[in-house]
């Protein structure tokens, strides 16, 4: 049965924009797709393994060709898991918030821990690196509380471009973009309808896409 991943990164559940937006998406779609089930993660719920002295031990010996040994071993294994998790998955549903310009820190946790050579991308001296995470869409809804869709704001919108330049780094080539702001800025009616456009969207992407 293929699966939705959604890779959830507000700690504010119910409350959250980027949440309520993709849960739009994902009634959408499972209406439009028969068979396909939803997979949830949830990066707040602390299943991530940290990123520590034994995971990069890990990450170099592996960029060296080498088997990582003891501690880095394990790490490795549990890496491997987290991995092994992502990409089985058939399409991606990521629900972003922006924090200080960028996204949350357990996403960049989570990002650290996925992006690994051999594994979503590889590197060779004469073609240099290659994703390999590929053939599958990304939904990225995006919420923020001020608006970054012109300058001069633009330029602090570190979240769009992180997330489109990291999945495209492990082989994404198709990355759709939902946008919700002003959550905050411009006051509750604001929000309302950032989130209500946002929503309207989702649904209409969500009914078009692998179709
Ligand atoms: C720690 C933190 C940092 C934030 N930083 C920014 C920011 O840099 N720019 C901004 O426009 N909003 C910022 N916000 C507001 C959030 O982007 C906004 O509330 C958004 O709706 C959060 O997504 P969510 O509703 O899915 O949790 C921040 C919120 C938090 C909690």
């Amino acid at each position: 049965m293929p699966a939705l991943l959604h890779i959830w990164s507000s700690p504010r559940g119910g409350d959250s924009a980027s949440v309520r937006v993709a849960e739009e998406f994902i009634k959408a779609f499972l209406a439009a797709h028969s068979g396909w089930r939803v997979d949830r993660l949830d990066l707040f719920a602390g299943q991530i393994p940290e990123f520590l002295a034994p995971q990069a031990a890990a990450k170099y010996s592996v960029m060296a060709g080498e088997e990582p040994k003891d501690a880095a071993a394990v790490a490795w294994k549990q890496i491997i898991g987290v991995i092994d998790r992502f990409k089985s998955a058939d399409a991606y549903l990521f629900s972003v918030p922006m924090w200080n310009f960028s996204i949350p820190y357990r996403l960049k946790q989570y990002i650290d821990v996925i992006v690994q050579p051999g594994l979503t991308f590889s590197f060779d001296p004469a073609k240099g690196y290659s994703g390999l995470v590929m053939g599958k869409p990304a939904v990225l809804v995006l919420a923020r509380g001020g608006a970054y869709s012109t300058a001069p704001a633009a330029a602090m919108d570190m979240q769009k471009t992180y997330m489109q330049t990291i999945l495209g780094f492990i082989g994404f080539t198709d990355i759709r973009t939902i946008v919700a702001e002003p959550t905050l800025a411009g006051g509750p009616e604001a929000a309302k309808a950032a989130v209500e456009q946002a929503s309207a969207q989702a649904r209409q992407l969500a009914a078009e896409i692998l179709k």
